[in-house]
């Protein structure tokens, strides 16, 4: 193997006039932003359609905009004009002309055409006309090449980048937390087993359980519900560390925003308190949108005007009253609303909705809210992103901070949900329990096996500080920015009960 050094000197001394290269396009986006000379230059892309054997509109994914490749009269045969068909790949070579035609600035007068993949027009299932969501999820390895998704998944991407930009920016640590592990962060046994014993004769302890010690790890282990727990771990060293991996859960919940395999976002942050944790979070939200509106407003455009279209299908008093565009721009220059779960309950109790007895499912204090419940404190009475905090103990996960000073028979913990227009909860968090003795009482009660656990119990040991952290899930932050109503149109391949199609 060279050294480092060898393979810099050997890379300088390639000369750049010998180097054979295929790839000397460029792309579509930046081409549609160059000023028209005449010069010469090479396209690549698939047909998304092609008018009077003459206009080719060529797309490239770098933006939803085509450009049009002129083929005159003459250029091609017969045979070969019939296999430029949508779908097709095609390498063009031409000159970057002002265009005459309506709605673009440039396009390319073609010297020469390659197709470099044909594409059966009989049996290509994308055609040049609108599909449904539905339809489209049926072929999902091809849906990319429409607008929509083209849109979704370039701002899935920024989003991406931007989340790491962020913590980048404030010195977090970038953690990779397990993906397989054996612990259930969230303590609600909604895991996905791994194991490598036969399910049909798997070895047995004496009592006719079925015998770990001999699989794979020499433990029962999962799929990772959370990277949280280990995340604490980095932040009782970094100060502030952040997770962002896929994390995976077997609840059955066949509905518009719940995947089993889905992304998370996880800081850690140590010397942070419930009040220093909101603040991040919301700083953060605002962030990530303000960040694609200054990267990516051409598809937030684009993903705008389908929505109105959508709406506008809908009876009026079901259509959303704000935009796409217009409800970004209200969250990042409005602050969030923050109340308590108790003014929560009280907001629900006390409205006409409730007294109309409009929700399906009872509302008293101690109730886990249901979707219902938070999209209407979100849509109908704060209408606008809103930071629930002190939830019950009983409803909340072990590692929770008991609040001090509860009511008798109300004891909180420092829990904090946010919930947001059209999505419902999109963050979840808290500070955490730091002192040793209440955490171990706590976990007890949960039963939760603290031998097990003593490795997340040692932080308590040894130079506890107070901290916080949340999950803000990825997918649920992609639907708020895309106005995409269905979590399986905002992931590449979703993963449902039942589904797990690619
Ligand atoms: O509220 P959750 O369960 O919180 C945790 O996992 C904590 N360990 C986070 C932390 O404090 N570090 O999940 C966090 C977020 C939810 O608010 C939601 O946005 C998303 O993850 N989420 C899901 N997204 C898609 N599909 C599912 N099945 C989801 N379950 C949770
Ligand atoms: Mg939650």
């Amino acid at each position: 193997m060279a050294t480092g050094g060898g393979l810099v000197i050997f890379g300088a001394f390639r000369n750049k006039a010998t180097i054979k290269m295929f790839n000397k396009r460029t792309k579509i986006k930046a081409l549609l932003a160059t000023e028209p000379q005449n010069q010469e230059v090479i396209v690549m892309g698939w047909v998304r359609s092609f008018r009077n054997n003459q206009f080719i509109a060529l797309n490239d994914g770098s933006t939803n905009n085509n450009i049009q490749v002129v083929v005159e009269l003459g250029l091609l045969d017969d045979a070969t004009l019939k296999r430029i068909t949508t779908g097709a790949s095609l390498k063009v070579t031409g000159e970057l002309i002002a265009s005459l035609g309506k709605g673009q600035k440039v396009e390319i007068k073609a010297k020469h055409l390659e197709i470099l993949g044909d594409s059966d027009a009989e049996k290509f299932p994308l055609q040049p006309k609108k599909h449904s969501l539905e339809f489209l999820r049926e072929i999902a390895h091809l849906r990319f090449r429409t607008n929509t998704f083209g849109s979704v998944f370039r701002l899935r991407h920024s989003l991406a980048f931007a989340v790491h930009q962020f913590f980048n920016e404030k010195g977090f640590i970038y953690l990779h937390t397990p993906i397989i592990t054996s612990s259930d962060a969230e303590g609600a046994g909604e895991m996905f087993r791994v194991t490598t014993l036969p399910f049909d004769n798997a070895p047995r302890n004496e009592d006719g359980s079925v015998n770990f010690k001999e699989d794979f790890f020499g433990k029962s282990t999962n799929l990772t519900v959370s990277g949280q727990l280990e995340g604490e771990l980095g932040a009782m060293a970094f100060s502030e560390i952040y997770t962002f991996g896929p994390t995976f859960r077997a609840e059955n919940s066949n509905t518009a925003r719940h995947l089993a395999e889905f992304w998370m976002i996880e800081p850690e942050m140590a010397f942070h308190d419930i009040e220093d944790n909101q603040n991040l979070a919301e700083e953060f939200i605002q962030y990530l949108i303000r960040y694609a509106m200054e990267h990516n407003m051409e598809d937030l455009e684009f993903l705008d005007a389908r929505l109105a279209e959508e709406e506008k299908q809908k009876p009026q008093n079901e259509r959303a009253e704000f935009g796409l565009l217009e409800k970004l721009r209200f969250v990042v220059d409005n602050q969030f609303e923050r109340i308590t779960y108790t003014e929560a309950i009280q907001i629900l109790l006390d409205s006409p909705h409730y007294k109309k007895k409009k929700f399906k499912y009872d509302v008293s204090w101690g109730i886990d809210m249901q979707s219902e419940h938070e999209r209407y404190l979100v849509e109908k009475h704060f209408k606008k992103p809103v930071i629930v905090t002190g939830y019950p103990a009983a409803i909340k996960a072990f590692y929770m901070r008991l609040n001090d000073g509860c009511e008798p028979g109300r004891q909180t913990v420092a829990a904090m949900d946010i919930l947001a227009p059209g999505i419902g909860e999109i963050v979840g968090g808290s500070q955490r329990e730091e002192r040793l003795d209440k955490l171990e009482k706590r976990m007890a009660e949960m039963h939760i096996p603290a031998a097990e656990m003593s490795w997340y119990l040692d932080t308590r040991r040894f130079g506890t500080v107070p901290h916080a952290g949340f999950g803000l899930g990825f997918e649920r932050m992609v639907q708020f920015v895309t106005g995409m109503t269905n979590i399986r149109d905002v992931i590449a391949f979703a993963r449902t009960p039942k589904n797990c199609e690619f």
